[in-house]
């Protein structure tokens, strides 16, 4: 189906998708950041609004196009975006959440910029861990029968690492790509492989990010509570 005349087999739910890389700050002018774009989670809010659902788009450092009828909640740092996901997953029918969560944060913020002193080494960075927003979501659902997909960037051992990390999440449905420093992050294309925690395993061949999101929310639209 050409988009805009998509099926509206979302009409009536409501689903959360989150987009985008968070940035942990050291101090006011600099953060640890990664390279997600937010095109990924972007195209899984495109495509869930044109085939008709309510859509609550947590983007995380972002600086694409705000993508027509979706609620967009802006947010920096992960323990931000876990605030924000949790609020929107109360009632919400699935949870995408395609953003790139830092594993962890500088373990202080300084509130003034941290100056170098001459002569001397730079003190050594100490980080802590940041919540697991999607493990958390998984084993503990805001709203039962609610469906939970999660994302994994892979560069080695892509399929066993996903199925492995499909476990440990406890999500419905694990996306995982390859990356590299030239696949992938930014660009308009994707391929990957799209597990099941019923043993699924459905390929998605290299091509554009919206024909990925459409493939998440085909594999979503069967999961979704009937009741
Ligand atoms: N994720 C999350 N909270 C975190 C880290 C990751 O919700 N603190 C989510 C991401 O949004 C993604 C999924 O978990 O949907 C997998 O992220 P990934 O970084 O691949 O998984 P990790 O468990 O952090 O494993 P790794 O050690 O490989 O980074
Ligand atoms: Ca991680």
């Amino acid at each position: 189906l050409a988009r805009g005349t998509a099926a509206q087999d979302l009409a009536g739910r409501h689903v959360v998708v989150s987009a985008g890389g968070t940035r942990e700050p050291l101090d006011p002018v600099r953060f640890l950041g990664n390279r997600s774009s937010g095109k990924q989670g972007y195209a899984l809010a495109r495509s869930a609004a044109a085939r008709g659902a309510r859509v609550t788009l947590v983007a995380a450092n972002t600086a694409l196009p705000d993508p027509a009828g979706v609620d967009i909640v802006p947010v920096g740092t992960a323990v931000q975006l876990r605030e924000a996901v949790l609020k929107a997953a109360a009632d919400a029918d699935a949870v995408v959440m395609a953003a790139a969560v830092a594993d962890f944060r500088p373990a202080a913020y300084a509130a003034g910029k941290i100056k170098k002193q001459d002569g001397e080494d730079p003190a050594p960075l100490t980080l802590v861990r940041n919540p697991d927003v999607l493990a958390e979501l998984s084993g503990d659902r805001p709203r039962p029968g609610q469906v939970v997909v999660g994302f994994a960037a892979e560069t080695d051992n892509v399929l066993a690492n996903g199925r492995a990390k499909l476990a440990r999440k406890g999500c419905d449905l694990l996306v995982v790509n390859e990356v590299g420093e030239r696949k992938t992050f930014g660009s308009e294309r994707n391929e990957a492989v799209v597990l099941g925690a019923d043993g699924s395993e459905t390929p998605v061949p290299y091509g554009p990010k919206d024909d990925l999101a459409d493939t998440v929310w085909d594999l979503v639209v069967p999961r979704l509570d009937r009741s």
